[in-house]
């Protein structure tokens, strides 16, 4: 193992657990705390929170995305050659990743068009957490697959 691949695994493992639990933090504490506000120093609330938490979401999805990619194509890559199942549970683990970082951008964004999406911020953030948490346990899963050139 060299320091790359412990630093990556480090950043990845690390910006699951601030953003993961940062999101459950939103959804089931400060929400449901911020609710009981007066309407106007809810929406104020709401708005000094989310410009913060935008910055996490925003480092956390370029963090993901260079620890995931190093760690699939460098570290991973080599010792599961021709193994279909450990890239197509990988590729879904992917795909699911990236619509979670579209809902989280369009949740602590500004545009238009999500206006929708963010009138419906705890249906959406809990539809988050249930994705974060398919993603992680295909994450825990794909980990103890031997792989396939015998490392
Ligand atoms: C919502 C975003 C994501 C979450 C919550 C997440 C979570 C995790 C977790 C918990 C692990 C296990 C780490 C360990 O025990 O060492 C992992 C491993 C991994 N992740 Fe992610 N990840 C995300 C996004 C991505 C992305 C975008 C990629 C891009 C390729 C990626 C690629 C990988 C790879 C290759 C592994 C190692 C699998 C193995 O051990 O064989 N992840 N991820």
């Amino acid at each position: 193992m060299d320091i790359l691949t412990i630093l990556s695994r480090w950043t990845h493992v690390g910006t699951a657990i601030v953003i993961v639990g940062g999101t459950c933090f939103l959804r089931f504490v400060l929400s449901p705390a911020a609710a009981q506000l007066p309407d106007a120093e809810h929406a104020k609330l709401k708005e000094l929170v989310m410009a913060k938490w935008k910055k996490f979401v925003m480092a956390g999805i370029v963090l993901f995305i260079i620890s995931g990619f190093y760690n699939y194509l460098v570290v991973q890559m080599p010792k599961h050659r021709g193994d279909g199942l450990y890239h197509a549970l990988v590729g879904t683990k992917i795909l699911l990743a990236f619509g979670i970082f579209f809902l989280a951008s369009a949740l602590v964004g500004r545009s238009k068009s999500f206006e929708g999406l963010r009138k419906n911020a705890k249906l959406w953030q809990t539809v988050l957490i249930l994705l974060a948490a398919i993603v992680i346990g295909i994450s825990g899963y794909v980990k103890f697959m031997p792989g396939t050139s015998g490392v």
